[in-house]
C-alpha cells in the first residue's frame, strides 16, 4: 500500500522494483544472443546483495514453471530497454543534447550509451535510490555530464530540474520508463503537463504504458509472489501501484497536445530484432505500449 510522501531505498517498497528490472537487464546482458549490453546492471544488483542477486547467480533456483511465468516480464524488459536505447540514439542523432531521465532508478544509460560531447543527462529519483547508485558506481565514469536530482516526482520536480541547469529553451529528450503506475493519477497528469510546458520545439518524449487491470492477472500475480518469496523477496509489484484505472492515457494526451506520436508493442519490436518469444509471453508483452512522441 502507498501513502502520500512515502519514500524508500533500493531494499524496500518501490525501490525494490528498480533492482528487479536491473536484474532482468543483467540476465539479458549475460545471454550469448543479448540484444543489448548493460555491464553495470550486474554490479548494481550485486551491490544491493538481496534476493535478486541470489536469483541472478543461481543460488536460488526456480523451476521451469516459474521460469515460464517470468518469461513474459523479462522479455518485456528486454524490449523496452532496446526501444529506449534506440530512442536515445535517435535523439542524439537529431542534435538533442539535453536529456531528462525521470525515475532513473538503476538505469545506467548515462554510463553505457555513447553520448555526443556536450550532452547533459539529468537523472531524477528518490534521494536514497540515487545515492545508492552513485556509491555503487563511484569508480565508473559517466559518458555524459550527469546531474542527479534527488526529488519526489509527486512534488515540484521542474523547479529542482531548473535549479540544476536545465534550460527549457533547448530541445529535450525525456524518458519515463517504468514510472507512471507508481504515481497517483493527478501526479501523472501534472508530469505530462510539466513535460509539455518545458519542451522546446524538436523535443521528444519516450514512455511505456500499461493497459490492463490487475484482477485479470491475479493468478500470475500470486505465482510471481510465491516465486520471489523463495529468494526471500517480499514484493507484490501491483500493490505498489496507485489504484486509479481512469488515468489519462499518455498516447492520447500527447496527440491531443500537438505532438507526433508513434507506438509499437514489445512482441513486434523483439521480432524485428530476431528474438523469438514463445506464446506464453504474449499476455505480458501485448498489454504494454511503447511510445515516442516529437514536438514539431
Ligand atoms: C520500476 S523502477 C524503474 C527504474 C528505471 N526507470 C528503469 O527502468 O530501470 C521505478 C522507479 O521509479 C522511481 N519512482 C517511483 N515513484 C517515484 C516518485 N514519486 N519520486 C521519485 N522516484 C519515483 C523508483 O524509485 C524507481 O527507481
Amino acid at each position: 500500500m502507498r501513502e502520500d510522501g512515502d519514500s524508500w531505498d533500493v531494499t524496500e517498497s518501490v525501490g525494490m522494483t528498480a533492482v528487479g528490472v536491473a536484474a532482468m537487464r543483467a540476465a539479458e546482458t549475460a545471454r550469448p544472443d543479448a540484444l543489448f549490453q548493460d555491464p553495470y546492471a550486474e554490479k548494481l544488483v550485486a551491490a544491493v546483495g538481496s534476493g535478486w542477486a541470489k536469483l541472478m547467480s543461481g543460488e536460488v533456483t526456480v523451476d521451469d514453471a516459474d521460469q515460464a511465468r517470468m518469461y513474459g516480464m523479462a522479455s518485456f524488459m528486454t524490449a523496452r530497454t532496446v526501444y529506449f536505447d534506440e530512442y536515445f540514439a535517435a535523439t542524439s542523432a537529431a542534435g538533442i543534447r539535453q536529456v531528462v531521465i525521470l525515475a532513473a532508478g538503476l538505469d545506467a544509460r548515462a554510463y553505457r550509451l555513447e553520448w555526443p560531447s556536450g550532452t547533459v543527462v539529468y537523472e531524477l529519483d528518490q534521494p536514497k535510490v540515487l545515492a545508492f547508485k552513485a556509491a555503487a558506481l563511484a569508480d565508473d565514469e559517466p559518458a555524459a555530464d550527469l546531474r542527479e536530482i534527488a526529488v519526489d516526482l509527486r512534488e515540484d520536480w521542474p523547479k529542482a530540474l531548473r535549479d540544476k541547469g536545465f534550460d527549457p529553451v533547448n530541445p529535450t529528450a525525456w524518458l519515463a520508463e517504468g514510472l507512471l503506475r507508481y504515481l497517483p493519477a493527478d501526479a501523472q497528469d501534472r508530469l505530462l503537463a510539466d513535460i509539455d510546458a518545458l519542451s522546446a520545439p524538436g523535443s521528444r518524449v519516450a514512455i511505456n504504458t500499461w493497459s490492463g487491470v490487475r484482477a485479470e492477472n491475479s493468478e500470475l500475480r500470486a505465482a510471481r509472489e510465491e516465486m520471489l518469496a523463495k529468494a526471500g523477496l517480499t514484493i507484490d509489484v501491483e500493490n505498489l501501484w496507485y489504484d486509479e484505472d481512469d488515468r489519462t492515457p499518455p498516447v492520447a494526451w500527447f496527440a491531443a497536445h500537438g505532438w507526433q506520436v508513434e507506438t509499437t508493442d514489445s512482441r513486434t519490436l523483439l521480432a524485428a530484432h530476431g528474438r523469438e518469444v514463445p506464446d506464453i509471453a504474449d499476455t505480458e508483452l501485448l498489454r504494454h505500449t511503447l511510445m515516442t512522441a516529437t514536438r514539431p
